[in-house]
């Protein structure tokens, strides 16, 4: 049984105090910001907090990023393409810095948590003042009095992995919204950085939890995303006296929540009982994002993911079984070292046999110091793009082939966006079980539920028309 730490309030009320000071002094100046994030939903999430406090330190949100006084990259590094990209977008900044020279650049998020990036960075980019990682948040008032104050900081606490509660947050979505379940990884997949950056395994209370669905609620939020990166393992260390299942029971019935999400599931902690609660439960919608990864249990085995391809279709027929109206997605990675061509096609076979209603499909990239690096058996690049080509035609298919069994589907549709194209403005949003329509409407439906019926479908999306 494991406790987990938390940082005492004791700490978060000194950062308050200090955002309010901080307040008295840039209200006034009527400075801004501007955050641009990468990444997944954490990273997503984490910017939310970064914006609280810099609200409640008295900045407010730029339209657009060259008229922001403060300036701040959060980033993600889990494929290495994004690391060249950051370089290029902070080189970029130093034109604005150089005609604005008040103005603060900063970095966070996952890639400052590798080993000596924080320190690099500050020293290659004289123009950016602020740096920290993914587990100093509920420090940031601090930070950013110390930059205000003409410092270069760059601030990464990699062993600490305590939980901050109460800290601000600021939302762009005012009917959906993020909730972490939990932080870090253990599972140590043999080609992702993720729990080297973002750190052990820990859970919040339940209590907790819920009690930022219930404040979300009394804010207008009717749709909750709960994340962590294997949600089913939720209080599995024993922590929190309760598993992923118990939770969804738990939260499932706070007042104005009609629709709860969760991502990512990892299919070894996918379980009957959690099969139970999704069945069961009227507001926990039918979509389950279930990464494969492969469909080859050689492959599997040496990405350490724990499961069989078996033991994964058997997860999807069942679900099926009790849930028929169930979608699933998933991730997908080619090319793994060692990957042999019949390997690969038995992912294709899998991908053929489950009728995904969408894939987020990636060509193998190594990471330094993952197991799978370190690998003799690289697959050329070349072949890593073939197969991701033939792989991506063939979810297109699947694609097409589950949106036709759409057609007549009648549901309610909570509206995201609305697209203008040419005279007509077209809506969008989703069923419950993620499936995304769009339909002609006027824009005053933005973020309230409608029902739609889909009437056709073109490639890659359900048309319909409200009812
Ligand atoms: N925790 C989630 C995944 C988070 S990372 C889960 O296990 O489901 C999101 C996706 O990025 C992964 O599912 C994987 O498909 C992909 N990914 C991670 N590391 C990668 C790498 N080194 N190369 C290519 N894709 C990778
Ligand atoms: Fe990475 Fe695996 Fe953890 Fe997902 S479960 S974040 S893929 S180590
Ligand atoms: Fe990227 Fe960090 Fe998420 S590495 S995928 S932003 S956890």
């Amino acid at each position: 049984m494991k406790s987990n730490v938390f940082v005492p309030q004791e700490e978060l009320d000194i950062q308050h105090q200090i955002a309010a000071e901080l307040f008295r002094e840039i209200r006034p100046r009527g400075l801004t910001f501007y955050v641009e994030t990468f990444g997944c939903q954490m990273n997503v999430r984490d910017s939310e907090t970064v914006k609280g406090w810099l609200t409640e330190a008295g900045y407010s949100e730029a339209s657009e990023k060259d008229s922001a006084d403060f300036i701040l990259f959060n980033t993600c590094c889990v494929r290495d393409h994004a690391e060249k990209r950051l370089m290029g977008n902070i080189g970029a900044l130093k034109e604005l810095k150089d005609a604005n020279p008040g103005l603060l650049i900063g970095i966070c998020g996952c890639m400052m948590q590798q080993e000596g990036m924080a320190k690099k960075l500050l020293k290659r980019f004289p123009h950016v003042s602020l740096i920290f990682g993914t587990n100093v948040l509920h420090k940031f008032p601090e930070m950013l009095r110390d930059v205000l104050n003409g410092d270069r900081i760059a601030v990464t606490d990699r062993a600490n992995d305590a939980i901050a509660e109460d800290m601000p947050k600021l939302r762009d979505n005012p009917r959906t919204a993020f909730v972490n379940i939990m932080y870090g990884c253990d599972n140590y997949c043999a080609y992702c950085i993720v729990p080297y950056v973002r750190g052990r395994e820990r859970s919040r209370k339940p209590e907790d939890i819920r009690d930022e669905i219930v404040a979300l609620a009394k804010d207008g939020v009717t749709e909750i995303t709960l994340l962590g990166q294997n949600v089913n393992s939720y209080g599995n260390d024993g922590s929190t006296g309760m598993h992923f299942a118990d939770l969804l029971r738990y939260v499932s019935d706070v007042p104005g929540v009609k629709r709860i999400r969760f991502m990512s599931s990892h299919p070894k902690d996918l379980n009957e009982d959690v099969m139970r609660a999704i069945a069961e439960l009227p507001n926990v919608c039918h979509h389950v994002h279930l990464p494969v990864q492969s469909g080859n249990n050689e492959v599997l085995k040496r990405m350490n993911r724990k499961y069989t391809r078996e033991h994964y279709l058997s997860i999807i027929e069942r679900l099926r079984a009790m849930v028929p109206d169930i979608e699933f997605t998933t991730d997908i990675i080619v090319g793994f070292p060692g990957e042999t061509e019949e390997a690969f096609l038995d992912t294709m076979s899998l991908v053929e046999e489950v009728g995904f209603a969408a894939a987020f499909t990636f060509a193998y990239s190594p990471r330094v110091g993952t197991v799978a690096a370190k690998r003799e058996d690289q697959i050329p690049e070349s072949v890593k793009k073939q197969r991701l080509h033939a792989l991506n035609e063939l979810q297109a298919r699947k694609t097409v082939e589950n949106n036709e069994t759409y057609i007549g589907h009648i549901g309610e549709v909570l509206v995201e966006g609305c697209d203008e194209r040419g005279a007509d403005t077209m809506l969008y949003g989703k069923y419950q079980n993620f499936k995304m329509v769009y339909f002609p409407g006027c824009p005053e439906l933005l973020n309230r539920y409608v029902t739609v019926k889909v009437t056709k479908t073109n490639k890659n999306s359900l048309l319909g028309e409200m009812i």
